[in-house]
């Protein structure tokens, strides 16, 4: 089959709907990977995405990485690692950061090694993530999840998992353990795109079958 579906650079893949980007082409921070097919749709203005990835600060660095085929709603929000302040003293105030003296509160060299970090988002392949999930920084969420509409999400989240409420739970797995080991052999996402657009509806299918004969 040649080629068929839209154009993965395409910022407005849908030209008449234009609250809906594919993702990777909208954005500007270099500490965000968004793969290919990866959507945002916002009622509104889906440059607000990157507004939506909140306390993401360069000199932190922490990053926030999307895969493939990842359809996000309206009003997600990442939180990152600049929102950590201090747990275990007795104040959570974060002195250190207004100066003028109070830095040398300081036992650690720098502001971002005296925070907590809990390391990079990681977002796996054909997840869907509900209108306005909030996802806590360090969080991986693994491929083939769905995240509930205003999940907070803040433990991973296996493959193929549906996770809802606050603190998201796991609500069931998509499928059984050993059909989801299969599926992430197959990683039908890395597949080329003509070969995605050949079997789509297999992909679009329960036959897990027909879907490993075709290639893993
Ligand atoms: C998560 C979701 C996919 C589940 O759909 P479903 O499989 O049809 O699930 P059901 O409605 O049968 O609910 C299953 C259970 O999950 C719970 N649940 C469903 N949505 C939930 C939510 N947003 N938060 C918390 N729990 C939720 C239900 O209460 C039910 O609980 P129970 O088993 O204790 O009775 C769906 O509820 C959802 O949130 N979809 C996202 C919609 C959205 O935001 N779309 C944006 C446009 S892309």
């Amino acid at each position: 089959m040649t080629n068929i579906g839209p154009d993965a650079t395409e910022r407005y893949p849908m030209p008449h709907h234009q609250k809906l980007v594919f993702l990777k082409n909208i954005i500007t921070n270099p500490n965000i990977e968004v793969g290919d097919f990866t959507y945002y749709d916002d009622f509104d203005d889906p440059f607000n995405f990157e507004r939506n990835v909140l306390y993401h600060f360069d000199f932190i660095g922490d990053k926030l990485a999307i895969g493939k085929f990842c359809a996000i709603a309206s009003g997600v929000k990442f939180i990152m690692n600049g929102a950590n302040h201090e747990i275990s003293p007795i104040s959570t105030y974060p002195f250190a950061i207004f100066g003028n003296g109070w830095e040398k509160i300081n036992e650690v060299a720098n502001l971002t090694a005296k925070y907590p970090h809990k390391g990079d988002t990681i977002i796996g392949n054909d997840v869907w993530i509900g209108y306005n999930a909030t996802i806590m920084p360090g969080i991986q969420i693994g491929d083939g999840a769905i995240i509930a509409s205003q999940a907070v999400v803040t433990k991973d989240v296996p493959a193929y998992a549906v996770v809802g409420g606050n603190p998201a739970q796991v609500i069931r797995k998509r499928f059984s353990d050993a059909v989801i080991e299969r599926l992430l052999k197959i990683a039908w996402w890395n597949w080329d795109v003509a070969k995605i657009s050949t079997h789509l509806k297999l992909i679009n299918s329960v036959d897990i079958d027909a879907l490993e004969a075709v290639g893993g």
